[in-house]
This record gives C-alpha cells, sequence and structure tokens, in this order.
C-alpha cells in the first residue's frame, strides 16, 4: 500500500531544470520493486479508481470518463512519489467518447479522400480538443491492413494498401504530435495493431494471423517501419500469434525489429489484457508469473488491463526468473513519455474554458464538412447524378432549382446517427457514460441534410422502410472468463411489408428516392466480423422493392466495410459509397447528390462480387492456372483507387523522361489529365509499377506514390511524377528488402484496373 506523500521538493527528479535522463534515474533509484510494477500497469479507470491510482499504483489509465480524469489526479497526489499519470483512450477519429466532439469519417472513409494533408489537419484538430479534456495519449492511428473484410474492424484501417496506409499513418501521426511533446496540444500518437493483427483466418477476429516474416516485412511491416521514422511515440500490439507465438511473446518481433532494427525508443504497450489472456485464453503459459515474465523479457513496456500482473511480475522478480534489470528498462521508457510530456511540470489538468472554445468549434466542424465531402466515393452513375443536372447554391446556402421536386429518403441508415458515426464513437458500446450517444444536435443525417440543403420548394419525405437487426445476449453466455462482457450477437431483422409498402408507395409519387443502406455497429467492431458481406436484415427486400417502381433509385451505402451488393443496388441510377462518414456526413451526401460539391473519393479497398471471391486485394502475388473460379471470375464488384467524378477525365501521353535510371536516382515522368466534361474535377493520380521478372513470387502491382491535381472543365493539366528508384523493391527469398535490376513497367491511371492504366516501360541498371 503506498504510503503518504514525503517531502521530495528537492529530489532531482523533480528539478525541471535536470536532463530527463537524470531525472528518470533518480526517480527510479527511489522506487521499490511495486511502485516500478505499478508503473506498467495500464488500467481501466471505470474500476475503483482509488484501488486502481493508490492501491495497485498504476501508471496509466484509460477509458476514463470526464469526471474521473480529474478524480484520478487528485489521488496521484497522495501518493508517496507522486508519479503523473498517462490518461489515454481511444479518440480514433475524433475525441470519441467526449459528449459534442468532433466525430469525423472512419480510417477508412478518411482513406478515400487519398489526401494526407486533410487527414493530418483532421488529426490535428482532434488532438487540440483531446488535450484540452486532459488525455495525453490517443490509440491511433491502426496500420492494419484490411484483406478480408469480413473482419469487424476494417473500418478502424486505412484500406488494404501499404503505402497508403503508410502515407496517411504518418500523417495521423504528425496531426497528433503537433509541434513536439512540449507543444500542450500534442497527444502521444499509437501505431497499432503490431503487426499483422489484420491478417485473420476467416474474417475471424484475433485469430492466429498466418504470416511468415517475409510477407511480414512485404506488406505488414513497412507503414508501422514508416510511422517509426514519422516519431510515433507509442507502439500497441494486436491479438494475434503468429506461427505459434502470441505477439505478446514475440521477440524477434518487438526486440528485434521494432527495437533493434528500427530504434524504436517509445513505450510499447500490449492489447487489452494480452498478458492474461495467455494463460487463459490462448494457454501458452500455466501461471500469471510466467506469461509476466515473458511478456517483460521480450519487451513490453506497459501491460493494459492485466493487473494481476503487478503481483507476478514481482514473484518471478522474487523466484529469480526475471532480472529487474528489464523491470527498469521498461520503467525507463514510461517515465520518459512522461517527463518529455512535462507532467511533473503540469499534468496538463482539463481545462474547461479551452474545451469550451475547441470541442466542436464550428472550425473543425468546417474541417469535418470537407472530410466528409472528400470521403464519399461516387462508384456508379447511369446520369441522374447530380440531380437535375447539378444545382447552385443560393445564398442561404440551399440549393435553388428551376423546377419543383419530390424526393424520398429511405432507409435504415437514412436518419439514424450512430450508424453514420459508426464504431469508437458515442454510444458504440466501449464505454457506458455517452449511453445515447453524442449530441443529436451535433450530428446532420442524411435525411437532416436534404433538409437543410434541397431547395426550400422541394418536398422531401422520409420512411425507414427496412430494419437491419437487433443486438440479443450471446447465447455462450454473458462474461468471457475474465469476467468481461461478452459482446451480444446479432439478429437480422425480417422484411415488414407495411414498412416497405409505405417506401414503395412514396417512391412511385417521387421523381427520385435515395435510399441510404448499409450496417450498424452491432455488426462492427471486435468479436463482430461477418461470415457474410450481404446487405442485412430487410435491406435487400426494400431495395429490390424500390428498384420495382421504376423511380430513378440512388444508394447511398453508409456502412462500415465493402459489401457484397444485389442486383437491384447494381442497376440503380447511381450509387455513393459513404464509409462511416461522421458527424457531417448527412450534408456532405445531401450536398454531393444536389450536385452542390464533386464527388472526389476514390476506394482504398476492393469490393468482391461474392464473399467467396475472397481474397480480393488488388496488390495478389502471381500465381498458376489464371485467375478464375470455374463459376466466377476474381474480378472485383470494385477495385481499389477507383471512384468517379461527375465529368469525363481522361489520361493520355505518358512518358518516363529517361527510359534508364542507376537504383539511386529518380524516375520521372509526365502525364496528361484532362477534363472533357462541364464540371470540375479533383482528381487522383495513381501511379503503380509492376516488376517485369522477380527473383520470388510479388505482387503483379503496387501503388507507389500518387498526386491530386484540380482539372477545370475543358482543361488539361500536365502532371509532373517522381518516384525514386529506391522504392521499387521487393522482399527477397531471405526476407531482405531490394531492388532487383530489369525491367519495370510504370502504369499511371485512376484506379488499380488495367483498362484504367497508362503503361511505360523503363530500366532500373545494375
Ligand atoms: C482493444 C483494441 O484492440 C484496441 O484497439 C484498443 O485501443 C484497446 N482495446 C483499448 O480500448
Amino acid at each position: 500500500m503506498a504510503t503518504a506523500p514525503q517531502a521530495l521538493s528537492s529530489a532531482r527528479y523533480k528539478d525541471a531544470t535536470a536532463p530527463i535522463a537524470e531525472r528518470v534515474d533518480d526517480l527510479v533509484s527511489r522506487m521499490t520493486l511495486a511502485e516500478k510494477v505499478g508503473q506498467m500497469l495500464q488500467l481501466d479507470a471505470r474500476g475503483d479508481i482509488d484501488d486502481l491510482v493508490r492501491g495497485k499504483l498504476g501508471g496509466s489509465l484509460l477509458h476514463a470518463s470526464p469526471e474521473r480524469i480529474n478524480e484520478a489526479r487528485d489521488l496521484v497526489a497522495m501518493t508517496r512519489l507522486q508519479v503523473p499519470l498517462l490518461m489515454a483512450d481511444d479518440a480514433i477519429h475524433g475525441h470519441s467518447f467526449w459528449p459534442g466532439a468532433t466525430i469525423f469519417p472512419t480510417q477508412l472513409g478518411m482513406a478515400c479522400t487519398w489526401d494526407a494533408d486533410l487527414v493530418e489537419r483532421g488529426a490535428r484538430a482532434a488532438a487540440v480538443e483531446i488535450a484540452a479534456t486532459g488525455l495525453h495519449w490517443t490509440f491511433s492511428p491502426v496500420l492494419c491492413i484490411a484483406r478480408d473484410p469480413r473482419w469487424g474492424r476494417v473500418d478502424e484501417t486505412f484500406g488494404e494498401d501499404p503505402h497508403l496506409i503508410g502515407e496517411l499513418g504518418t500523417a495521423m501521426v504528425r496531426g497528433y504530435q503537433g509541434d513536439g511533446l512540449t507543444d500542450r496540444t500534442a497527444v502521444l500518437a499509437t501505431a497499432k495493431h503490431f503487426a499483422g493483427y489484420s491478417e485473420t483466418q476467416g474474417g475471424r477476429d484475433a485469430s492466429e494471423a498466418d504470416l511468415s516474416r517475409r510477407k511480414l516485412r512485404s506488406w505488414f511491416l513497412p507503414p508501422f517501419e514508416k510511422a517509426i521514422q514519422a516519431g510515433c511515440r507509442t507502439v500497441m500490439l494486436g491479438y494475434q500469434s503468429i506461427d505459434g507465438v502470441p505477439v505478446t511473446a514475440n521477440r524477434w518481433l518487438l526486440n528485434d525489429v521494432l527495437k533493434g532494427e528500427w530504434g524504436f525508443e517509445g513505450t510499447l504497450v500490449t492489447d487489452w489484457d494480452n498478458v492474461g489472456r495467455m494463460v487463459w485464453e490462448q494457454r501458452v503459459y500455466a501461471t500469471d508469473v510466467e506469461a509476466a515474465t515473458v511478456a517483460v523479457q521480450a519487451g513490453n513496456d506497459l501491460v493494459m488491463n492485466t493487473p494481476q500482473f503487478g503481483p507476478a511480475a514481482q514473484d518471478a522478480v522474487s523466484e529469480g526468473r526475471l532480472d529487474e534489470a528489464l523491470i527498469d528498462d521498461a520503467v525507463r521508457r514510461i517515465l520518459t513519455l512522461k517527463f518529455e510530456l512535462g507532467l511533473f511540470e503540469d499534468t496538463r489538468v482539463p481545462d474547461p474554458d479551452l474545451q469550451a472554445q475547441v470541442i466542436g468549434s464550428s472550425e473543425h466542424s468546417e474541417l469535418n464538412k470537407e472530410m466528409a465531402r472528400r470521403s464519399l466515393v461516387l462508384l456508379r452513375n447511369d446520369g441522374t447524378l447530380p440531380l437535375d443536372g447539378g444545382l447552385a447554391a443560393g445564398t442561404d446556402g440551399r440549393a435553388v432549382a428551376s423546377t419543383s421536386r419530390t424526393i424520398t429518403i429511405v432507409g435504415p441508415n437514412a436518419d439514424d446517427p450512430h450508424a453514420q458515426l459508426g464504431d469508437w464513437a458515442g454510444a458504440s458500446g466501449q464505454i457506458d457514460w455517452l449511453p445515447d450517444g453524442h449530441p443529436r444536435d451535433t450530428i446532420t443525417t442524411v435525411l437532416d441534410g436534404f433538409r437543410e440543403v434541397a431547395p426550400a420548394d422541394w418536398t422531401i419525405n422520409h420512411h425507414r422502410g427496412a430494419d437491419i437487426g437487433e443486438l440479443i445476449p450471446d447465447p455462450a453466455g454473458a462474461t468471457y472468463p475474465d469476467g468481461q462482457p461478452r459482446p451480444p450477437v446479432f439478429l437480422p431483422a425480417k422484411a415488414d411489408p407495411e414498412l416497405i409498402g409505405q417506401a414503395v408507395r412514396a417512391a412511385e409519387a417521387s421523381d427520385y428516392v435515395v435510399a441510404v443502406v448499409g450496417d450498424t455497429v452491432a455488426l462492427t467492431g471486435e468479436g463482430r466480423s461477418t461470415a457474410t458481406l450481404e446487405l442485412q436484415g430487410a435491406q435487400i427486400a426494400l431495395l429490390d422493392a424500390l428498384y420495382a417502381t421504376g423511380t430513378p433509385l440512388i444508394v447511398v451505402l453508409v456502412q462500415s466495410k465493402p459489401s457484397v451488393l444485389p442486383d437491384s443496388v447494381m442497376r440503380a441510377a447511381a450509387i455513393v459509397e459513404a464509409f462511416n462518414p461522421g458527424m457531417q456526413g448527412g450534408l456532405a451526401i445531401a450536398e454531393l447528390i444536389l450536385g452542390l460539391i464533386e464527388p472526389s473519393g476514390r476506394l482504398p479497398i476492393t469490393f468482391a462480387r461474392h464473399a467467396g471471391q475472397l481474397p480480393v486485394y488488388y496488390n495478389q502475388i502471381r500465381g498458376q492456372h489464371g485467375d478464375r473460379y470455374a463459376d466466377l471470375s476474381q474480378d472485383p464488384l470494385f477495385a481499389f483507387g477507383e471512384g468517379l467524378s461527375y465529368t469525363e477525365i481522361s489520361y493520355s501521353g505518358l512518358r518516363v523522361d529517361s527510359d534508364a535510371v542507376r537504383s539511386d536516382e529518380v524516375i520521372r515522368a509526365h502525364v496528361t489529365v484532362t477534363n472533357g466534361g462541364d464540371r470540375p474535377a479533383i482528381e487522383t493520380v495513381q501511379v503503380y509499377i509492376t516488376d517485369t521478372v522477380t527473383s520470388v513470387t510479388w505482387a503483379e502491382r503496387e501503388l507507389k506514390t500518387f498526386a491530386q491535381v484540380t482539372v477545370a472543365p475543358g482543361e488539361s493539366v500536365d502532371v509532373e511524377l517522381e518516384l525514386a528508384a529506391s522504392a521499387c523493391t521487393i522482399v527477397d527469398a531471405d526476407g531482405k528488402r531490394v531492388v532487383e535490376p530489369g525491367e519495370f513497367d510504370l502504369l499511371v491511371g485512376s484506379s488499380s484496373r488495367d483498362r484504367d492504366l497508362l503503361r511505360s516501360r523503363f530500366t532500373i541498371l545494375g
């Protein structure tokens, strides 16, 4: 039990002018073993907070409600050494659980922008809001590669491509960490989930990841390496094991690669109860003492929510199994962060005045509108969009039109604030202090958006039309063996003829029908992977009935991940993808459909035609026996990089400046992008390469860089492209990343599809 504070004002660690390394050494030298292992505990603040802080001597808390943040700080002042807490939470697309904070699109939505600068600005705004509430650390960004859309956490990723993930992930890290940790608006970023967690089996969360070290180095590790190079100060593990070794015990990954090869000096945190799970779930150790020993030896610093790690680690030291010097190393890394953040001088208490200025500020809301608008991907359009050829904005922000129209807005996600925000926001289930989610008036649903910006004399009808489903208690029992609640399971809704009938009658009497369908948080998240990808519940019945009315049908997909689409959707007049588009998503969708803004999003992930086609990610390894099943080709429904504009864009004249370069030189190329239509476009020029012959089988094409250009109607833009030849690598049979001299194709165009790419050959000289 901690004793009362003693007079320590002259201690070296309290001297703000002393070098951090000396302050750390001084503090560690004063700590008991119990205090040291306490620093390694990251505990769930929803428990008995006095016990967490003064009893268990926890070094970090997560999931603290607004009130508990102050309470925890007051308790620290009553401990012997008064070591400040690191306050952490999942503020992953905005300050997820702070009432009324700006909630941006999910990472998958952000990724559709392909705009690193915009993503960085979003993370900066989020950091300003997070820091004002007394939190020091956000568990974001997710750098997992989403290769199986059945996985429940696809929404948390930047999609399927390592290059795009690396670009957007490092932007997010820069945004969170601002001008460095002494910046009072900086929060620690977390590169997670290290590494290979997303390589699930059958899409099932937290399964064994079937990965070799070479595959890890080829695709899964590069985004993490980039984030570390960008200065990301913390890394979080996933839940997976690889080749029989739980990631928590993977010395090669944690010590040799992360800390050794990459020189990571920040702090490593496990995922939720990873150390305990090695005993009770994965069952690779018989006791908590063994698990604690291995976790420390493998290089873990903070142990998330395994309270028994404290006594177990102390027993491991006293039994001679674990060298206390390793505990000291971990504690040094944790304390270094606390000193670098300046927490011993200023614990960064919640600042109500600042919160009133920055949380959900109009400036952040404007930025959120920009993010939402840029996140929308137009997937199909028979010319119906923009409605009536595109409306102009009036002075009051509403569209103006010469013809009066009736639009029926239907579907379970047309007016559902929770589905629109997606997972990790408000009432998504991880915390208990926002049972009804974020204040309703902070969220503009699609229905709200139409009511806000459609011409004043247009009639906007609304009918729900169908339900998706509901959650029921898991028949396997209410809790897991560690007492954690088991998430409820999903029961799909049955079609209700009365609901569908109302929607159909309204659609028949309308000029247009907008169906907003997709999924809900009940089908998203940890432990909520789906076996199928079809639209659930009564949605397909509703869509079929709406299509049959003959009224032009615009389908908006508000969903957490790509779904498999029925014929009625594929034959609809238009399809707009909106991956959980955040608080302003409904406004952006209405603006897009009315033609007040241009569609510019591009898919960061491939859509399958059928779940049996998986995997369908674009950068597949060259194999044998062609590319089809007997009953289906491997052609995806929508490919990585796809997305339409409201204008005609064409590419021409791809030319490489020099057709032979050395591996330390830069490949320069030009391409002309022409807008042959009558509306402006933001075009994402995508640059892939194919290494024509490789010493090991390799991806047929890989994204290497991209550029965004605005092209005015009727104009052509000459785009200059640059690519370091040193980026044209493969990972060879020995696991080494190398450039293999020889012939390459440079592929430039509007998506990863062959038909959308121009091709030019170049040689990298030996
Ligand atoms: C488990 C999740 O896997 C991780 O992403 C999250 O940051 C932690 N829980 C904390 O909530």
